[in-house]
């Protein structure tokens, strides 16, 4: 007999599914009050024999447990709404607000680089994540023993067939592909998430993001490859900020550099995020190694050009310095929320 009761009273806790706060309280009356139904229940259990209290005692504490618990969400599924409830019929009451999410810091500064790019007559382009060896390697002139194809720093996705793929390790093969598809003169920006074989800390990720660019045309400089990466960074940062380039190599350039710009965090006075050097490394870039172009099938004998690539989270830590590189992939809203929200 009890034992029905109880299982009959808890499908109908379960069930209870309040459209007021008068609901919550009538569910208390009835229920949890002194004279309630738990209250009754344990009364009547203090009569059953003592083979069935072995049993029953424990599922009258559940049900006792269950209807606390239902009478706790509804109270608090209403204490917000306390008002409107008070003043279910005033019309006049403001609406509730609910608010909207924010755009992630790196879609903010990945929508701020390209415009500026736009704006001097590149296009935008994308192209795969998952990769094949000639993309992201083979046609950029890495030979073949080159260390970045290295299981180190590739994640590579076994195929049956034994075409091995890979996680593209940066937006370089892009290039490729834009190349391959058509002739000059080619003005782009390609954004786009880069995979690397890497353990995850504040400083070091296995997926960011990355910005190239693409210029192919006749008589394409070097020139006009500093002067485009001086213009991107005075409006990016700002007039007064430096510029300075240093030679470096990548299989797929020649010459190449690497761009560092003064520290916008300390202003070139040295502090934590540029280790005290004042100077903070952006981007990559080259004039495109000939070699290149010929496995595009472009004629490096007419054609020249310079290309770049950079990291967004680089550009954002220093546009809102972060310093943790996992805050961007964690969704922590009190993180997200911090950045400009937008109707889109
Ligand atoms: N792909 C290079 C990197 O990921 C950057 C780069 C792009 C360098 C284009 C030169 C030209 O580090």
């Amino acid at each position: 007999m009890l034992h029905d009761k109880i299982k009959q009273y808890s499908e109908e806790i379960a069930a209870f599914s309040p459209s007021s706060s008068a609901d919550v309280e009538n569910f208390r009356l009835k229920f949890l009050v002194s004279k309630g139904i738990v209250k009754t229940l344990f009364e009547e259990f203090k009569e059953v024999s003592t083979e069935e209290k072995r049993v029953l005692g424990k599922v009258l504490n559940e049900f006792k447990q269950l209807a606390e618990a239902k009478f706790k969400d509804a109270q608090e599924q209403f204490a917000s709404a306390k008002v409107d409830l008070k003043n279910e019929d005033d019309l006049t009451l403001p609406g509730q607000g609910f608010s909207l999410g924010s755009r992630h810091p790196l879609s903010l500064v990945r929508k701020e680089i390209v415009e500026i790019f736009k704006k001097l007559g590149f296009i935008v382009s994308e192209g795969p994540e998952i990769e094949d060896d000639w993309h992201n390697f083979s046609a950029l002139n890495f030979p073949p023993e080159h260390p970045a194809r290295d299981m180190q720093d590739t994640f590579f996705i076994k195929k049956q067939d034994g075409n091995d793929m890979a996680l593209r390790t940066h937006t370089s093969s892009v290039q490729v592909r834009l190349m391959e598809a058509g002739q000059p003169p080619f003005r782009a920006i390609m954004p786009g998430r880069v995979y690397r074989n890497e353990a995850i800390s504040a400083r070091a990720h296995c997926f960011f993001h990355q910005v190239e660019g693409l210029y192919i045309d006749e008589n394409v400089s070097f020139a006009d490859l500093k002067q485009t990466l001086y213009h991107f960074v005075k409006e990016l940062y700002g007039d007064d900020t430096k510029v300075r380039f240093r030679p470096s190599y990548f299989p797929f350039t020649e010459p190449s550099a690497e761009m560092d710009i003064s520290c916008t965090i300390c202003k070139g006075a040295g502090c934590q995020l540029c280790k005290g050097s004042g100077w903070v490394e952006i981007l990559g870039c080259g004039m495109v190694d000939p070699n290149v172009l010929d496995n595009c099938n472009i004629d490096s004998k007419k054609y020249s050009g310079f290309a770049f690539g950079m990291g967004i989270e680089r550009v954002t830590n220093l546009k809102y310095e972060i310093k943790d590189l996992r805050l961007f992939s964690e969704n922590d809203v009190n993180f997200l929320a911090q950045f400009e929200s937008e109707i889109i």
